[in-house]
């Protein structure tokens, strides 16, 4: 990678001592630094209320570092060396008169490392500091570029709903220029859903089918085994929804139906996205109760483990109509796509771990082999498996040697694991990566966050609105509500229910 085009920065995390610093950002620090990939001078600053000294918090990344980094450390001086880069502010981020502090801390470290000036704040915080942090980074005039720049990276939820998005875009934007602010979705750092772009638009064989004519339906999967772990005073007030499909499960969609952009760069690939969610049939009334399906986990004993239900996790309503799993069918209205259905699932405690997009082909025009079998989901497929078991799965039909014609359904597939000594980087390293650079690519721009809001808020408001609108168990452990195979339009179809490794159907499913 282009070390020496990186310029010289600090990286300042806010929320230094939560989970995400400790399980995702040092450690995909630290494997950039393995790689050589990081500026030449290079610090990372960890602000937060917790009181670590330097010392307290390197100890505490090398736990992580040594737990999730991709690229273990050699020994412990490797280990050593690189926590040096690592300091720590304590300092209550809520209040204005502490940030006189860290702009003391950033000119030492600045004027001891060479950094120049440049800066990345990095919101890992509580969504409701989102809009305070920054105001007070401009009134220490940390916002502004002069031969520097300085940059937010701002996590996910970007809002709860379409007005405060909007709110928040706005507050953001009377201190800083568009191009200043990355607003960070880590999907769109996994490798296998960058590969959507290179499958698409490097191959001449699939862009020609790929549109109406050619495509029977799309479906986009994102299914946790997963419960909501500790995180049930979040997510009691996110569900499902807003915490997948608003954000990851719509970034899916986009890179699935765009337009070829005229080039690789942000512009060209922000602008064809964009067309996409603009063109979103808007959900109405009907479609509200129709093309949606929406289930709460309840408690099962599964393989001989006894699974909570959702509302006996901890911090969640007793009562809660939280949506834990979600199916959405909908339309893009445009040339390429009109009438064909995109199908969309997400949720937590089913029965395995499986991100993936599933095109579905029409059917050969005549069926010259009235033998062959009929089953569920008996088409041509391109499966683009985005994790576990990444990779590519073609199902198509071979003839079963011997006599007659008898038909088979086979698999092509390619699997990442197939390239030896390819290092599959982090979502988060790529990501940090391409900040650090300057390319926002991967990051979603106002226009783009806003119309995803707009597509999902009539269903916030039905819910809102409709408190005895459809919300079905489903025991932990299965594959959501039974009803969501009937969003799915076609004889003999439903959703793939796919398995951890890429090439099984559900015949022979390891879980
Ligand atoms: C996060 C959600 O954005 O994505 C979590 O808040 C979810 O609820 C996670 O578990 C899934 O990410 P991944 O990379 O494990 O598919």
């Amino acid at each position: 990678m282009p070390t020496n085009k990186i310029a010289n920065q600090i990286l300042i995390i806010f929320g230094a001592s939560g989970d995400l610093t400790y399980r995702k950002l040092i450690p995909a620090i630290f494997d950039l630094y393995k790689q050589n990939s990081l500026p030449e001078k290079f610090s990372v600053l960890g602000v937060s209320r917790t009181p670590f000294t330097d010392d307290s918090f390197r100890e505490k990344m090398k736990e992580g570092i040594l737990k999730f980094s991709g690229l273990k450390p050699e020994n412990e001086d490797e280990l050593n060396k690189f926590c040096n880069i690592l300091h720590y502010l304590p300092i209550n981020t809520a209040e204005s008169k502490d940030y006189s502090q860290l702009t003391l801390r950033l000119d030492e470290i600045d004027k001891n490392e060479n950094t120049q000036g440049n800066y990345i704040f990095y919101l890992s915080t509580p969504p409701s500091l989102y809009g305070v942090i920054p105001k007070y980074l401009a009134a220490e005039g940390l916002n502004i570029e002069n031969n520097c720049f300085r940059r937010i990276i701002i996590e996910k939820p970007f809002g709860t709903d379409l007005k405060s998005a909007i709110e928040l875009n706005s507050i953001l934007k009377e201190d800083y220029k568009e191009e200043q602010i990355y607003r960070i979705d880590h999907y769109l750092g996994k490798e296998t859903v960058q590969n959507l772009l290179v499958t698409r638009f490097a191959n001449g064989i699939y862009e020609p089918l790929w549109n109406r004519n050619y495509i029977h339906h799309v479906e986009i999967t994102a299914a946790e085994s997963i419960g909501i772990e500790n995180r049930g005073g979040y997510y009691d007030h996110s569900g499902a929804l807003r915490d997948m499909v608003q954000n990851h499960l719509m970034q899916l969609l986009a890179l699935v139906a765009m337009e070829p952009p005229m080039s690789i760069d942000a512009t060209s690939i922000r602008n064809e996205k964009l067309k996409v969610f603009q063109a979103l049939r808007p959900m109405k009334d009907d479609d509200l109760f129709k093309n949606v399906v929406r289930g709460q986990y309840l408690p099962s004993n599964t393989n001989g483990n006894y699974y909570k239900g959702y509302r006996e996790e901890k911090d969640v309503a007793k009562d809660s109509r939280t949506e834990t799993y979600v199916a959405l069918k909908l339309f893009i209205d445009n040339w390429r796509w009109a009438d064909v259905p995109f199908y969309i699932r997400t949720g937590k405690r089913l029965p395995t771990r499986v991100s993936e997009i599933v095109i579905h082909f029409r059917p050969a025009p005549q069926n010259l082999f009235p033998g062959q079998e009929i089953h569920k989901n008996n088409d041509n497929q391109l499966i683009l498996r985005i994790q576990p078991d990444e990779g590519v799965s073609f199902q198509t039909k071979m003839k079963i040697p011997g006599s007659g014609y008898r038909v088979k359904n086979v698999n092509m597939d390619f699997h990442y694991s197939q390239l030896h000594n390819v290092y599959l980087p982090d979502a988060y390293e790529r990501l940090l990566l391409d900040c650090m650079m300057g390319d926002p690519t991967l990051y979603i721009d106002s226009g783009a966050l806003e119309a995803t809001w707009k597509f999902v808020q009539p269903l916030l408001d039905f819910w809102k609105n409709n408190t005895e609108a459809p919300l079905y168990g489903y025991p932990a452990g299965s594959w959501g509500p039974e009803n969501a195979d009937r969003l799915i339009e076609g004889e003999n179809k439903s959703f793939r229910y796919p398995c951890k490794n890429l090439s099984n159907d559900e015949n022979y499913c390891e879980l």
